[in-house]
């Protein structure tokens, strides 16, 4: 296996390290104000695996109170950059949200067909709230109307990698975040 260096790929830096905690931080503490009377009762739900990075810098600068848990699901067909608008959830959360404030935390909002059918499933457990928090949005690409409570940046229709975005299951180390170019990046398989 010869995985490319990701300097062999990268077009642009569109996102700094710094610039990226320092928005994560400006969200965190949007939260907590925002949930400050949540008493306990605010839970952060992360999609897997994206949203991992970005969960675990936001939650530090939460000071509320609250709980995380998990799902994952899948969206893109085996290889394919294009949303299938048929999500389907490969992994359940654990947790019982019903009456609970719920945040679901995610690394892009795409053509928003992941979003949407997650909320649609949670709505269906009786959270007293539910919101949308995105690192990344590319709107331009939306088809879902999804709601996006707290958005860090919004971006421009590029396929982009890094802080928990990947390149078919790589590079989602890097603490910034990224954009291929498409001609040069070769997967490896
Ligand atoms: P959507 O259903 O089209 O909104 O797709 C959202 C999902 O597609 C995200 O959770 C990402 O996993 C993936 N995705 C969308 N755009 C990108 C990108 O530019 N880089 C890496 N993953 C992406
Ligand atoms: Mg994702």
């Amino acid at each position: 296996m010869k995985l490319q260096n990701y300097t062999d790929f990268l077009s642009e830096t569109l996102i700094e390290p710094a610039a990226l905690q320092k928005r994560v931080a400006e969200l965190g503490a949007e939260i907590s104000r925002d949930y400050a009377d949540s008493d306990g009762t605010l839970i952060l739900i992360c999609i897997l695996r994206g949203g991992v990075p970005f969960l675990v810098d936001l939650m530090r600068h939460i000071t509320v109170p609250h709980m995380v848990d998990f799902m994952a699901v899948s969206s893109y067909g085996a290889g394919a950059r294009e949303s299938s608008g048929n999500a389907r959830i490969t992994m359940d959360m654990q947790t019982n949200i019903k009456d609970k404030h719920a945040i679901l935390v995610e690394d892009i909002i795409d053509s928003g067909h992941t979003i949407a059918s997650v909320l649609e499933l949670l709505e269906t457990r009786q959270p007293k709230s539910l919101r949308v928090c995105s690192l990344l949005d590319k709107s331009e690409r939306r088809e879902a109307v999804v709601p996006v409570h707290y958005c860090g940046f919004s971006i421009p229709n590029k396929f982009v990698f890094g802080y928990g975005l990947d390149l078919d299951e790589y590079y989602r180390n890097l603490p910034f975040i990224g954009v291929v170019d498409l001609e040069k990046y070769k997967p490896v398989k």
